[in-house]
């Protein structure tokens, strides 16, 4: 099963780590959603998106993604990390993927450690997450996923 997975991590790498664990169990092509890149989705079994949670929401440069790349009907599944507060978590990017027809296989969330303003007076929230845990909670996500896809086929 090949997979993509297109991110946006930027403040500490919080969402990179889970990704790059999640790696380890199969074939995932990362694709940083800021880079300059000609991007084909079609070639993928299923696509994730992912991205830290910036404002309540996930960074607008993956929704614009999602908008413009994702193939219509695709099994679809989310991922993000967040410092404390969740907000609309992955609803952006989901109502993208619904109108695109997409199956929503699942997602996933965990803290990512946080020292945007006030709290870096603090020496920041959610210390040490993603922690070993996280990521293996993060492995496991990846496998049930995989799994699913694999008894449809
Ligand atoms: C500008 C900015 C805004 C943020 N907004 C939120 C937020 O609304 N809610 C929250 O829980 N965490 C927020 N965070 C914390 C990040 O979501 C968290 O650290 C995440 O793991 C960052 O992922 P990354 O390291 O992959 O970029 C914010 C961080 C930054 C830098």
């Amino acid at each position: 099963m090949k997979t993509a997975i297109c991110y946006y991590s930027r403040h500490h790498g919080n969402t990179l780590k889970v990704l790059e664990a999640m790696a380890q169990e199969g074939e995932i092509h990362l694709i940083d959603v800021t880079a300059r890149q000609t991007v084909q989705l079609m070639e993928y079994d299923c696509i994730g998106f992912a991205s830290g949670i910036y404002g309540f929401e996930f960074q607008k440069a993956v929704v614009e993604f999602a908008r413009q790349y994702l193939p219509a009907g695709k099994p679809v599944f989310f991922i993000y990390t967040y410092g404390g507060v969740k907000g609309t978590g992955s609803k952006a990017v989901a109502e993208i993927a619904n109108a695109k027809g997409c199956s929503i296989l699942g997602e996933f969330s965990c803290k990512g450690y946080d020292t945007f303003g006030p709290f870096k007076m603090v020496g920041g929230i959610a210390k040490g997450h993603p922690d070993t845990q996280d990521l293996d909670n993060a492995r496991r996500f990846f496998r049930q996923i995989q799994e699913g896809l694999e008894e449809k086929q």
